[in-house]
């Protein structure tokens, strides 16, 4: 698949139609739950020593990397990497820990940066929106030093459950998204087997599942930080699970049943730490 068969999203933030809106997602998924605990086992598992230097590929606003910034001490450094101009100078505007950082436009797939040259590294939700995600493991082998640190966090979107009290529904739901259209949007399940083939060893997993029960309709067209209704109704039809004409009943099922407290949505989310 050539980058051009991707839809926009945060493969090309700073291009896409608003650009704000996908930062702001940024800032509702690092609250959820599910990313607060993946980051926290990242945490434990890195164990970050001062003076260490720590890259973190797709780096987005920055927030995951200043907290763990604040285990390598005012002799550590970070380096963030990104595609986004308008990410980058948010990471660069918020960054407030002692511990110097570096914020710079990348490409996860050709970092551009000396081998060997890190003691960790990090790419959080970033895999899902690349052409190519072994190349990206390659690339993070590549410039860490032997017995380097790797941390990955990404989500399976095929583990996306709907339930709003409709069976069929909720299959149809699972059969879009267990196939992989226009992007690698399951990558979080092979987290693991991506990170073994790149040569990492000691690799440990974990996951967690991000779960929506209180969406207002009436505030928002989507539960918070995740696509709407709409965007999934779009998705359905797109994969043959969804006839168009029936496309606004399905909108108008999920706002009733979330209106009436019976709409849930799940998702799990994974993590995986190993060392070069
Ligand atoms: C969903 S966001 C995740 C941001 C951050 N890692 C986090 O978890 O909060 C995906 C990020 O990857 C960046 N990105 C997309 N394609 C990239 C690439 N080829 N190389 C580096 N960064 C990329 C986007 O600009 C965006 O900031």
């Amino acid at each position: 698949m050539s980058t051009d068969d991707l839809p926009s999203g945060y493969q090309q933030v700073d291009s896409s139609a608003d650009p704000d809106a996908l930062l702001e997602a940024m800032e509702v998924t690092a609250a959820w739950p599910a990313t607060v605990d993946l980051r926290s086992w990242e945490r434990d598992r890195l164990a970050l020593a001062g003076g260490e230097r720590l890259l973190d590929v797709g780096c987005g606003l920055g927030e995951a990397a200043r907290a763990l910034a604040v285990d390598l001490g005012a002799t550590g450094e970070v380096l963030g990497l990104d595609t986004s101009t308008a990410m980058l100078a948010r990471a660069r505007t918020d960054w407030d820990v002692e511990c110097p950082a570096h914020f710079a436009l990348g490409d996860a797939m050709a970092l551009g940066v000396p081998s060997g040259s890190f003691d960790a590294a990090r790419a959080e939700r970033v895999l899902q929106w690349l052409p190519d995600p072994r190349s990206a493991l390659t690339e993070l082998a590549r410039v860490l030093r032997a017995g380097g640190r790797v941390s990955l966090i990404d989500t399976d979107w095929g583990s996306l459950r709907l339930d709003i009290g409709d069976e069929a529904l909720t299959s149809a739901v699972q059969r879009t998204m267990a196939v992989e259209r226009h992007r690698p949007s399951r990558v979080g399940r092979r987290l693991a087997d991506l990170a073994e083939a790149a040569g990492f060893r000691d690799v440990e997993t974990t996951q967690a599942t991000q779960v929506w029960s209180d969406w207002d309709p009436d505030r928002s067209p989507a539960p918070d930080g995740c696509f709407s209704m709409r965007d999934l109704a779009d998705d359905m039809v797109e994969a043959g699970e969804l006839d168009a004409a029936d496309l606004e009943g399905f909108v108008a099922a999920a706002q009733d049943a979330a209106r009436n407290g019976r709409f849930t949505m799940s998702l799990t989310m994974h993590a995986v730490v190993g060392t070069r």
